[in-house]
């Protein structure tokens, strides 16, 4: 998978893109993420991308000409399956779009900062608009970072245990169960006696009932859905 991320602020995609999951899987040569400074796509002297809102508002938009001269020269090298707007206005982000995205070979995704962008960029060149949650943040870029990161642990390869992102909360719409590691004991705190006993299958039942139970205690609008 390659992921083309275009942005006013690289610099804060540099922690994620060279630390995390994302470098993990670049070094494996399973994904790769490229970042792309918007501001050298700018128009004249001053590397302008962006202007006043038409209308009389307040605010600055990020400006059709830059993002277009940027996505083409994408476009111009590779076919891409998805260029993606991250935005408080899209659809919000879950488990089952990661999954759906995690398939795909190229994606453009496009950091709004300001006001947003020029709407005839969304209408012509945007081919899905994200959302991570109902808040705003001041841009898309650690919306993009969590999305690529949801999007490349699910590459098989990318994780080192490959069942783990399999039975991660959420992937079969339920959360995790509980979990435990040594010691067995602490402070008078005992791990379930079942989770010690060795019956794989009495541990395997006891785990999807308290996926459950946690599921329709924590968040019962999942089981809803
Ligand atoms: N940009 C600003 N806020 C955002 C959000 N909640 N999700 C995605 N992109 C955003």
């Amino acid at each position: 998978m390659r992921i083309d991320i275009i942005t006013v602020l690289p610099e804060l995609l540099h922690g994620p893109v060279n630390q995390s999951i994302l470098k993990r899987a670049s070094d494996k040569g399973l994904a790769q993420i490229h970042v792309h400074n918007l501001r050298d796509f700018g128009i004249g002297n001053y590397k302008q991308i962006d202007d006043k809102i038409y209308g009389g508002n307040a605010g600055m938009v990020m400006m059709i000409e830059p993002i277009v001269n940027c996505i083409e020269s994408l476009q111009k090298e590779r076919t891409y399956d998805e260029v993606i707007y991250m935005t408080p206005d899209g659809k919000l982000f879950d488990q089952p779009t990661a999954n759906r995205l995690s398939l795909l070979e190229n994606i453009i995704i496009l950091c709004g900062h300001y006001k947003g962008i020029d709407q005839r960029i969304r209408e012509h060149f945007i081919t899905m608009e994200i959302s991570i949650g109902n808040y705003v943040l001041t841009g898309g870029e650690l919306a993009a970072a969590v999305v690529s990161d949801a999007m490349v642990r699910l590459i098989p390869g990318v994780i080192s245990d490959e069942t783990s992102a399999l039975t991660d909360s959420f992937q079969d719409g339920l959360l995790s169960p509980p979990i435990y590691t040594r010691p067995a004991e602490y402070r008078g705190w005992k791990v379930p006696d079942i989770l010690l006993s060795g019956n794989f299958a009495e541990i395997e039942k006891w785990n999807d009932h308290q996926a459950l139970e946690r599921t329709l205690k924590l968040r019962p609008d999942l089981l809803e859905e």
